[in-house]
């Protein structure tokens, strides 16, 4: 198979078009389409120092590789969780480590080095969380100016990550989801690159999770868990253990495992149905902003994939995500959102059907996520400096 840089495929019907920028959904599916991508090069067995795009180029839709342009995404641990027994074998994939914190740069940087080899000055998103974060910073990087279209009321909390580089932020009144169709119009005429949550290149570089995950075990995992959104992030990883599979690395692919919130799982409502098309939630219920997409613009192409490929979709409680973060944190000293604990919730809720080596996708880290925990109600007391040692003393005795 030849790689072609500039060829989309819909997976679900097969239709073929040019890559344009914010223009990638299949005009009969309206799903995003994906990368036509070929195997040219064998890759090895161990973990390189390179970074992952330099290693892969060849799996990507790039001519080369800039490296000023890298803020030093990807290569992140996989790490091995004290929650193994004697059937599973738990693993971490810390998304959490990259440069702003979560999996999203690992989209930003294929994009700006595209967006950059296509000579476009302006790039864009619709996002108020990480996304926003990764896409200003790595603009920022690159010398771009970064456009974010946030949801009326954003608070500037929510933005404090990203106005720290700068970016033209606009904040608008009216439908979140239409936002997401607009900004890609608007992409056109202004010359604004949208990298919005779906973009076929944010999903190239978010397949190098993958590679990377197959590289360091030399085999895919039998289980992936990862939070569902928009589902950019699902078809992403799930095109990398193809793409391994294809390439003869592995001889399997894993069992994909989608964890949405309980108060917005219009994609786990649908699969636990049987259907193949979901229907869009009225409203969102939950404290997981991040994974509270009502409309996920790659939903049918998730539940595509899940049936094809024998994947599985779920969904866990608001209590039961933050039940999982505090497990994470005590007992193995991890810091993630509750986005990403759901992981952890789904992984428990499924456990007698798991067995051999399962891996938890950690996206985001903690202190991103916009509610938690107060300290205050922990293990938190107050003093003056005279009395610490006595306080102290009354708490941990002698
Ligand atoms: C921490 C975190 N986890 C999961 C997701 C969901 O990813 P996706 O929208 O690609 O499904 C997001 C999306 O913003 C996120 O920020
Ligand atoms: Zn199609």
């Amino acid at each position: 198979m030849v790689f072609t840089h500039n060829l989309l495929r819909c997976w679900l019907c097969g239709s073929k078009q040019e890559f344009s920028p914010n223009n990638y959904f299949c005009p009969r599916c309206r799903q995003p389409m994906l990368f036509e991508t070929g195997i040219q090069k064998e890759i090895s067995g161990t973990a390189r120092a390179t970074a992952s795009i330099e290693e892969f180029i060849e799996f990507l839709p790039l001519k080369n590789y800039q490296s000023w342009l890298s803020l030093g995404e990807g290569r992140t641990p996989l790490l091995p969780l004290k929650l193994s027994d004697s059937r599973v074998s738990l693993l971490a994939k810390l998304e959490t480590n990259n440069p702003t914190l979560s999996f999203k740069d690992r989209g930003s940087a294929v994009v700006m080095q595209k967006i950059t080899e296509l000579g476009w000055r302006k790039v864009g998103t619709v996002s108020t969380g990480n996304m926003a974060s990764s896409t200003a910073a790595y603009a920022a990087r690159a010398g771009l100016k970064a456009v974010l279209l946030v949801k009326k009321g954003t608070s500037p909390a929510a933005l404090l990550s990203s106005a720290v580089f700068r970016p033209l932020i606009i904040e608008v009144d009216g439908d979140y989801g239409q936002l997401f169709w607009k900004s890609l119009e608007v992409g056109k005429k202004l010359e604004i690159y949208f990298a919005n949550s779906v973009d076929p290149l944010r999903i190239e570089g978010y397949k190098l999770t993958a590679f990377e995950i197959c590289q360091e075990l030399r085999r895919a995992p039998d289980f992936v868990f990862v939070p569902v959104s928009s589902g950019g992030h699902f078809v992403g990883l799930f095109k990398g253990f193809y793409e391994m599979k294809q390439a003869g690395f592995t001889d399997r692919l894993p069992v994909m495992v989608g964890v949405q919130a309980e108060g917005c799982s219009p994609l786990a409502k649908a699969f636990e149905a049987g259907e193949k098309s979901f229907s869009r939630i009225k409203e969102a219920r939950t404290i997981a902003h991040s994974i509270a997409n009502p409309d996920p613009p790659a939903g049918n192409l998730v539940l595509h994939l899940t049936g094809e490929y024998k994947g599985w979709l779920t969904s866990v409680s608001d209590e039961e995500m933050i039940e999982a973060q505090q497990e994470l944190a005590e007992a193995e000293g991890l810091f993630v959102q509750p986005e990403s604990a759901s992981t952890l919730a789904a992984f428990h809720k499924l456990r007698s059907r798991l067995s051999g080596t399962v891996v938890l996708i950690m996206t985001g880290q903690g202190l991103k996520a916009a509610h938690q925990p107060s300290p205050t109600g922990l293990n938190y007391f107050r003093s003056n400096l005279e009395e610490m040692d006595k306080v102290l003393k009354s708490i941990i005795g002698k």
